[in-house]
């Protein structure tokens, strides 16, 4: 196992990015490589782990997708960051009220951890899907990108303006092994790049997803050349949120950030009307971003319940129903939680499914 002292080689500091890079994804010290962080017995619940409906209803979307690009006879889905694989057996398994749709779906599973391919290629065993390393290899479309508490996932550089002028957060470590945030003056380089930002512009505290944006720049080329258009859910804002959202935790409690270093999920909430500029500037067209309650309640997800509560009894109707309600009531996950669509300019398939 590789100390934390490793990570920094023989620097003595690196900017955020490459810091929660390391920390999440290095191959032996990573977080993510190392466990599965998913479920009661893990650090946090997502909502394919809260209920079977909501893959249900990611599915609903994906039929009428499929529908409004004239039933193609190949489609792939790609699935960014599957987790545990909870969201791709949900998918698989109402998948199968559709069969031609079934018939025409290829699932790809995109997943960086090999500690959570290994717990998919586990639990998911069926020709249907595929793992992929590289989203180059991508060659047939229409495509459809989906992903759940990814974007929250991707390490972020932050920035902080002092009198007009950048500096950027820097971590470093001291003799002890102990390691500190520090701000540095910013290089020419990224100043130009947030410029290009409305969304980003005015702030006091910066937060920019480099390395995101370096792989989504793949996921809208495909989008760009094959067709089809690709489907975020996670935490985040809409409104302009001027402070540091980095943020930890470990057994379902925030934890100090720099405490449990690689032992806890470190993230940030995700700026939905910065995507929806990098979105814009690849080309691509962004529908209004909604709210996940919005959109699960759009695709059907009450009428689902009061259809399923014909075959429960009282302590089942009761056990979905508090389910549900984490999803959907806006004080839970329901507005805390958004929804961003970004599609080729010649799709008119919009994210409520008009
Ligand atoms: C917070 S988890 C969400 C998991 C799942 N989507 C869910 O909702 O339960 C983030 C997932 O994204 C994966 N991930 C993060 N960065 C990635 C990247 N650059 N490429 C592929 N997978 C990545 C993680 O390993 C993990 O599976």
């Amino acid at each position: 196992m590789k100390k934390i002292n490793k990570l920094f080689l023989k620097k003595k500091s690196m900017p955020l990015d490459s810091f929660l890079d390391k920390v999440l994804y290095d191959r032996d010290f990573g977080y993510y490589q190392k466990k599965n962080p998913f479920g009661e017995k893990g650090d946090f619940i997502t909502a394919p782990n809260i209920s079977n409906l909501f893959g249900e209803m990611i599915t609903i979307w994906l039929v009428s997708f499929w529908e409004k690009l004239r039933k193609p006879k190949k489609i792939n889905f790609i699935e960014m960051g599957p987790g545990n694989g909870d969201l791709c057996l949900s998918i698989l398994q109402t998948l199968k009220n559709f069969p031609q749709v079934y018939k025409s779906v290829n699932i790809i599973l995109y997943e960086r951890s090999e500690t959570l391919k290994k717990i998919q290629k586990k639990r998911i065993n069926t020709q249907k899907v595929k793992w992929i390393k590289n989203l180059k290899l991508i060659k047939d479309g229409p495509v459809i990108f989906f992903g759940n508490e990814f974007l929250d996932a991707l390490p972020i550089k932050q920035f902080k303006k002092v009198n007009g002028k950048l500096f950027e957060k820097y971590v470093e470590i001291n003799k002890k092994n102990n390691v500190n945030f520090f701000f540095r003056k910013s290089i020419k380089k990224p100043i130009a790049k947030l410029k290009n930002f409305e969304a980003i512009k005015n702030n006091i505290i910066i937060e920019y997803p480099e390395h995101g944006f370096k792989e989504l720049n793949e996921v809208c080329k495909k989008i760009r050349q094959l067709n089809g258009g690709a489907l975020f859910i996670d935490y985040g804002y809409i409104k302009e949120h001027n402070f540091d959202t980095l943020q930890s935790v470990k057994k379902h409690k925030f934890n100090d950030i720099l405490q449990n270093v690689s032992e806890a999920d470190i993230t940030s909430l995700v700026n939905f009307n910065l995507y929806k500029e990098y979105f814009n500037m690849k080309n691509l067209c962004v529908d209004k971003i909604i709210s996940q309650s919005e959109f699960l309640q759009k695709l059907g997800i009450m009428e689902r319940y009061k259809i399923l509560c014909n075959k429960l009894d009282n302590n089942e109707k009761s056990n979905l129903y508090g389910r549900i309600r984490r999803l959907i009531h806006p004080k839970m996950m329901g507005e805390n939680f958004k929804v961003i669509f970004a599609k080729n300019k010649k799709c008119s398939f919009t994210i409520d499914l008009n």
